[in-house]
C-alpha cells in the first residue's frame, strides 16, 4: 500500500447486496473502485448491526486491492487481532469508542495493519494532534455513523484544518458519509483524498448489471479530481 494523495474512491458495501458480498466486491473493483470500505457495526457504539471478522475474512479473497475496515464498535481492542487476521489492510477505530485510543492505534499497527482514526461530526481536532505519528489515515465522518444514505454534513473547515495539521506526513484524509458527485468537490478541495461512498456508488446497479457502478464511481472521481487542492 504505497502512499499518495491521488483521489481514491472506496465503495461502502453497506449499500451492497448483503447476500452477495463476494460478487459485489469484485464488481465494484472491476468498475474502478480503488479501495473497498467495510462498515462493522455493533448495535452499541452505533444503533445498527452489520457483521464481524468472519464476514471480512470471507470477502477478503474477492478483493484484489485495499480492504478498508471501519470499526464502529466499542470496545475495540479485543477484536483488533481478529480483524487483522481477516486480512484488513486498514483498520479504523473511533476516537470516541473508548478511553485508550493511543493503545488501540498501537495495537492496530502491532497487528500489522495500517491504523485509521475516525472522528464523529461533533468531535474536534484537539486530541488528533497528539496522535498524528501513530496514524496512517484520519477518517472525517460527514454523517453520524450507523446508517447509509444520510444527508452530508459540510465540515470543510474541519477538513482544511486537519490537512494543515498533517502537513507533509503520509496520512490519508478519508471522508465517510453522504459523498456524491455534488459533495465530493467540497471535501476534495478541503484536502481529502479517500472518498467513501455507499448509496452513490451502488444506486442503479447490481452484480448482473454493474455498469452503473462504473458510471457512479467515475462521476464522483471526476468531480473530486477537478476540485482537489
Ligand atoms: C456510516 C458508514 C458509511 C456509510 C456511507 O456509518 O460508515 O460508510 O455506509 O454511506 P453513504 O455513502 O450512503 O452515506
Ligand atoms: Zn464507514
Amino acid at each position: 500500500m504505497a502512499f499518495d494523495r491521488s483521489i481514491k474512491i472506496a465503495p461502502s458495501i453497506l449499500a451492497a447486496d448483503f447476500a452477495n458480498f463476494g460478487a459485489e466486491c469484485a464488481a465494484v473493483e472491476a468498475q474502478g473502485a480503488d479501495w473497498v470500505h467495510v462498515d462493522v457495526m455493533d448495535g452499541h457504539f452505533v444503533p445498527n448491526i452489520t457483521f464481524g471478522p468472519a464476514t471480512c475474512a470471507a470477502i477478503r479473497p474477492h478483493i484484489k486491492g485495499v480492504m478498508d475496515v471501519h470499526l464502529m464498535i466499542a470496545p475495540v481492542d479485543p477484536y483488533i487481532e481478529a480483524f487483522a487476521q481477516s486480512g484488513a489492510d486498514v483498520i479504523t477505530a473511533h476516537l470516541e469508542a473508548g478511553p485508550h485510543i493511543h493503545r488501540t492505534l498501537q495495537a492496530i499497527r502491532g497487528a500489522g495493519a495500517k491504523a485509521g482514526l475516525a472522528l464523529n461530526p461533533g468531535t474536534g481536532l484537539g486530541d488528533v494532534a497528539h496522535l498524528l505519528d501513530m496514524v496512517d489515515l484520519v477518517c472525517v465522518m460527514t454523517v453520524n455513523p450507523g446508517f447509509g444514505g444520510q444527508k452530508f454534513i459540510d465540515l470543510s473547515a474541519k477538513i482544511r484544518d486537519l490537512r494543515a495539521m498533517i502537513g507533509d506526513r503520509p496520512i490519508h484524509i478519508e471522508i465517510d458519509g453522504g459523498v456524491t458527485p455534488t459533495t465530493a468537490p467540497l471535501v476534495a478541495a478541503a484536502g481529502a483524498d479517500v472518498l467513501v461512498a455507499g448509496s452513490a456508488v451502488f444506486k442503479g446497479g447490481s452484480v448482473s448489471d454493474p455498469a452503473p457502478y462504473g458510471a457512479n464511481i467515475a462521476a464522483i472521481r471526476a468531480a473530486a479530481e477537478a476540485a482537489q487542492s
